[in-house]
């Protein structure tokens, strides 16, 4: 029987939800493979399975899927120390190096897995890379105020910049605000720590989506089982 994105998705979440404990803060992540596990940790609720988890939610879209499915939410205002957040990643790299942020929620996702005791990454095989920029661009969030400005520094670190747009052609904006360039590398990323410098020192960069060294675990769902792989 062939293994569809979606069964490997699910078994992902099946796998993953035995990181959840009753009685813990926890942090949500944001995309199609974290789905099936807010609706497995839905049900656990609703059956008494799981106990007393309330959920830091990275975006507005997975806050009302919890909403939704009766999974009760706090902020990282009340809650700064989190026992765990589980995630989902646009790439999987060597020694659980990701990047994330196509789903456009990548600075809310860094601030959660920063606040997090542990950092659970589900994913199906296809993520997994061997050098980071290869399957994926770096999304890189900016504040709208001379935005245009970053684009010839990402040119120079060796990036094909795209301001991210929505399918109506607008330009894409996050639930904080601000917009998003894709920073394709056409070759990869050889030394991702010094990129990730870089662009922290400059001014008007928000978040990038490279997230090094902050992975503990990563749950991959691939056609012959699900692989637990740690940092
Ligand atoms: C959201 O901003 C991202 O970081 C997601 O975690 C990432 O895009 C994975 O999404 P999928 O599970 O839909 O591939």
């Amino acid at each position: 029987m062939p293994t569809t994105p979606d069964d490997l998705k699910r078994a992902a979440a099946l796998r993953a939800i035995e990181y959840i404990a009753s009685g813990t803060v926890i942090g949500l992540g944001t995309g199609s493979t974290v789905r099936p596990l807010l609706a497995l940790l839905g049900e656990r609720l609703a059956a008494g399975a799981l106990r007393d988890v309330v959920a830091v939610p990275t975006s507005e879209d997975t806050a009302t899927r919890c909403r939704v499915l009766g999974i009760p939410l706090t902020t990282l205002d009340e809650h700064p120390e989190l026992a765990l957040a589980v995630d989902g990643a646009d790439e999987v790299g060597p020694r659980l190096d990701l990047i994330k942020g196509l789903g456009g929620a990548l600075l809310r996702e860094k601030l959660v897995a920063r606040a997090a005791k542990r950092f659970v990454i589900v994913a199906d095989a296809s993520k997994r890379v061997r050098k980071l920029g290869t399957r994926s661009p770096v999304p890189v969030e900016v504040v709208r105020f001379g935005w245009s400005t970053h684009l010839a520094f990402f040119g120079k670190l060796g990036a094909e910049p795209a301001l991210r747009r929505t399918a109506a052609g607008a330009p894409f904006v996050t639930d904080d605000g601000h917009l998003i360039v894709d920073c394709r590398f056409p070759r990869g990323i050889t030394d991702p720590r010094a990129v990730a410098r870089a662009l922290a020192r400059r001014p008007g960069i928000v978040e990038d989506g490279l997230f090094l060294g902050m992975a503990h675990v990563a749950v991959v769902a691939g056609a012959s089982g699900v692989a637990v792989l740690k940092r």
